[in-house]
């Protein structure tokens, strides 16, 4: 998302942080802004749009000094217009932040009530107000206000701080969000990522959760925010200037791939309350009548997000026991679709402007219908022409095929379908509670998944010079194999085909021969036994089967050429964890193929014409 630089040194801050921002444009951004400290005064610039934009307005105001911080925004909290974007300044103090504050709302209400006036509408500002306010109060060190300011909050962040007062250091301090320091001959440098820094420095620290630095020319101190030294030496590191900017990963889809527990986990911050088995009203925006009123709610995608609607359906159904459709936006703007008032139309997209959905969105409004976006880019088209917005925190995906985009809309979809089934009185809080926990759990469970992809490479070497594949998969896993089947053709461009399990035996079976690789969706849930039939039926017509199949399930090792585990997962978080496999095994078959894997042929990110 958001990518920050700082510098402090003997050399002019400004075209440095700039050249740091241009190394983190990758991530994706809609403003940038950088603050300078002259030894007298900081003084900031902000403009929104490119880089470029940035730097026709430094050459009308120039800033001197070689003290500053930089920052490119991907608007997540507020609109991206200049007053949002950062630096945000509250008396001496400037400040820069990647991440969310979970608890911005309490803490500006606090700050409010105290007479503080804000002039944007961003979280980070609070920080800026909070480190402020401890300086007033009579703590002149600006790391021990920064401290104190820490203290009262919550959620992802990773911030760099400025102040008129401290001439010589910048503070930064990160929680889940990253930070990196940069330790240069006489100066120091940190960024949210290696690349920003290597041109200066390949000697790197880089600072873990809870743990705050002082960044002077000279030196650089880390502590705990609970106030506990740290001592690390530098790591030096040798990758090559493409290999920074993703990463260390050789291509942006991997790392992506990668990223997805952390956007999981974006996205589901500050929305889930275990206490009380719901989701936060607020974060879904639309009210409880409209819950309780509607009598369908009526799905609209296109690609992979039309894939996480169909696991969208399968939770509303069960969750909120409302009748559920799911349509391909492209076909229902051409039919003439009868929407109504007891419709709520929820439209799913990661671009949120995907010409499709978004004509199907207007024509459902139209008919009167209700419509809730769910997009990864704030203040999209989709989400512009709909009621109410929930956002994905997948951050900028480079990938054209998407991954973290689909697992973080999956993970927006159940929040949804909680979100509905406790307010119609079908999901009792007991029930609600134990579908948010396993929301919870995913992450970690994904993690545990992608640490095991050594083993889908090895599979991969296996299938990769294959024609065709056949992806099969019941309940949950029926979206997984569709969307397995996408992700292999979109990349390797291998003809493949994902199919409900249960439709085998109605035509793609004429196919299974010993060439024919099927790669099955069989984790143990309520369909195993089912499922795991159709790999009889596979194997019994020399089928080649890759099974995706729990741990301890020795049942299906024998009928499976390879099997691909992960962990015992509650059913409804299963698509979350059993796509994770899939998308791997595609992954590295288009690499061992040589394909152009990050952007595929013929293929557009965002699809804007018919
Ligand atoms: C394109 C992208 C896909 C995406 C689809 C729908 O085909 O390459 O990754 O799933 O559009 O896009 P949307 O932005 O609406 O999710």
């Amino acid at each position: 998302m958001c990518g920050i630089v700082g510098y402090v040194g003997p050399r002019p801050a400004s075209p440095l942080l700039i050249e740091g921002l241009r190394k983190l444009e990758y991530r994706g951004y809609d403003s940038a802004g950088l603050a300078v400290h002259d030894g007298k005064t900081i003084d900031i610039v902000r403009a929104v749009g490119k880089l470029h934009n940035l730097e026709v307005a430094l050459a009308a105001h120039p800033l001197a000094g070689s003290l500053g911080i930089g920052h490119t925004r991907w608007a997540t909290h507020g609109r991206p217009v200049e007053h949002n974007a950062h630096p945000h300044a509250a008396g001496d103090v400037a400040v820069v932040h990647n991440g969310i504050i979970e608890n911005h709302v309490a803490l500006r209400h606090a700050l409010e009530a105290d007479g503080v006036r804000f002039s944007s509408d961003t979280d980070t500002e609070i920080v800026a107000h909070l480190i402020d306010r401890a300086m007033r109060a009579g703590i002149v060190d600006l790391f021990a206000a920064v401290r104190r300011a820490l203290e009262q909050v919550q959620g992802a962040y990773a911030i760099a701080v400025v102040s008129r007062t401290a001439p010589d250091r910048i503070v930064v301090a990160k929680s889940s969000s990253p930070l990196v320091i940069g330790i240069g001959e006489g100066e120091t440098l940190c960024g949210s990522d290696i690349p920003a820094l290597l041109a200066h420095t390949r000697d790197v620290i880089i600072l873990e959760d809870g743990e705050m630095a002082e960044l002077r020319a000279g030196s650089v101190r880390i502590e705990t925010v609970a106030g506990v030294p740290v001592v690390r030496a530098p790591k030096r590191i040798d990758w090559s200037p493409m290999m920074a900017e993703k990463g260390g990963y050789k291509h942006f889809m991997l790392k992506e791939i990668f990223e997805q527990p952390r956007a999981l986990e974006d996205t589901l911050r500050g929305r889930v309350d275990l206490r009380a088995g719901d989701v936060t009203s607020s974060e879904i925006g639309l009210s409880d009548e409209v819950a309780t009123s509607i009598r369908r709610v009526y799905f609209l995608a296109c690609g992979t997000s039309y894939h996480a609607t169909l696991a969208g359906r399968y939770w509303v159904e069960q969750l909120a026991r409302v009748p559920a459709v799911v349509e391909v936006a492209s076909e229902v703007r051409y039919r003439e679709p009868v929407f109504g008032p007891d419709d709520l139309v929820v439209a799913v997209s990661q671009s949120g402007e995907t010409i499709d959905t978004l004509a199907a969105v207007k024509a459902a409004r139209e008919g009167g219908a209700k419509v809730l976006a769910i997009a990864n880019v704030l203040d999209s088209a989709i989400p512009r022409a709909a009621d109410a917005a929930l956002y994905t925190h997948a951050g900028p995906e480079i990938g054209v095929a998407s991954t973290k985009c689909f697992t973080t809309q999956l993970g927006a979809l159940l929040l949804f379908a909680v979100w509905l089934g406790r307010r119609r009185g079908t999901l009792d809080e007991g029930k609600a509670r134990a579908v948010l926990q396993a929301l919870v759990e995913a992450p970690g469970q994904m993690r545990a998944v992608l640490e095991r992809a050594p083993e889908v490479l090895a599979v991969a070497r296996v299938w990769h010079s294959a024609s065709d594949m056949l992806f099969l998969g019941r309940g949950l896993g029926y979206p997984i194999a569709l969307e397995g089947a996408l992700k292999l053709k979109e990349i390797s461009y291998i003809h493949a085909e994902g199919y409900a399990a249960g439709e085998m035996k109605h035509g793609p079976i004429a196919l299974i021969d010993k060439k024919m690789p099927v790669v099955v969706i069989v984790p143990k849930d309520a369909h195993y036994e089912k499922t795991s039939g159709n790999v009889q039926e596979v194997c019994a017509r020399d089928g080649q089967v890759v099974a995706i199949a729990t741990d301890g399930d020795d049942e299906i090792t024998p009928l499976a050429q390879q099997v691909l585990r992960i962990p015992p997962v509650a059913e409804w978080t299963l698509p979350l964890i059993t796509v994770l496999p899939t998308q791997l095994l595609a992954y590295y078959i288009a690499d061992l193929k040589g394909t152009d894997v990050d952007q595929p042929r013929n293929l557009a990110k965002t699809v804007t014409v018919e």
